[in-house]
């Protein structure tokens, strides 16, 4: 038996990267987990190769997490966890002309998480229990050149603490998961120097795997966890050190 067993559990961003590990992991121990996504083939494809229910939620769409939502709480009656894993990253500094990438980053990453925590709170409070995971990243937790992202990442990390906090007394939980390099699309992206780099200044000398992140995610979501709420977890290889 899983920790997860019978959770009803939603992830967004999770057609491919750290998103899908994450839903193939609690699958796994058993969770049925709904898998959504913008990039509908690729989502539909791992959601199938999970035999796993798949939805089209952009994350920045108030109107794709209402449907999404009803649709799981007619399908299912509750939500156990949501893991907000939806992000982009836009490589632009302060002297980049950056407001255009500032703004989507903001819309994605901080938006996105606050609209899905806005649409199962009420769910999870009447319940009496649930978890929500943010998705930060060091870069939530340590100044870095890229002021849209780290932005967008510092936002999750405190919004993760008001909701912890007007959630609390209700049991339900909401903590941040700040993964240092990892290696998926986002990561790999930036071009061998830039990995060369993120490698180097990662006291464990490496990047990180999916899995890695999705362990302490799957530790967050279980029952496990049940005292632990408004924590920021660095995943880092030691690199906030
Ligand atoms: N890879 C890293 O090194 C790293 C480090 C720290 C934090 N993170 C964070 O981890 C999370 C997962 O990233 P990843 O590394 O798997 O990258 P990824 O690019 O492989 O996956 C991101 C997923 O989010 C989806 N997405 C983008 N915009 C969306 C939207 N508007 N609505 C719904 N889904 C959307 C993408 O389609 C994609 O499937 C992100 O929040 C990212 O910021 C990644």
């Amino acid at each position: 038996m899983g920790n997860l067993e019978g959770k009803i559990i939603l992830i967004t961003g999770a057609a491919k990267g750290m998103g899908a590990v994450e839903a193939g992991m609690a699958v796994e121990r058993g969770a049925t987990v709904i898998l959504s996504d913008v990039i509908d083939g690729q989502l539909e494809a791992t959601a199938n190769a999970l035999n796993s229910p798949f939805a089209h939620l952009d994350v920045t769409s108030k109107s794709d997490w209402g449907n999404t939502i009803t649709q799981m709480m007619n399908d299912y009656g509750r939500i156990d966890g949501l893991v907000n894993n939806a992000g982009i990253f836009i490589q632009k500094t302060l002297f980049d002309d950056s407001a255009d990438a500032f703004e989507a980053m903001a819309k994605v990453n901080q938006l996105g998480t606050y609209l899905g925590i806005e649409c199962v709170a009420p769910i999870m409070r009447e319940q009496k229990s649930g978890s929500i995971v943010n998705i930060s990243s060091v870069a939530g937790l340590r100044g870095q050149r890229n002021i849209g992202y780290v932005a967008s990442k510092f936002a999750v990390t405190g919004m993760t603490k008001a909701v912890a906090l007007q959630l609390a007394k209700f049991n339900v939980r909401c903590n941040s998961v700040h993964p240092g390099a990892i290696s998926t699309d986002m990561a790999l992206g930036l071009g061998p120097s830039d990995v060369e780099l993120l490698t180097s200044r990662t006291p464990m000398g490496r990047i990180g795997e999916p899995e890695e992140v999705s362990e302490t995610v799957m530790f967050l979501l279980s029952d496990a966890a049940s005292y632990l709420t408004g924590a920021e977890i660095a995943v880092d290889g030691g690199f906030i050190l």
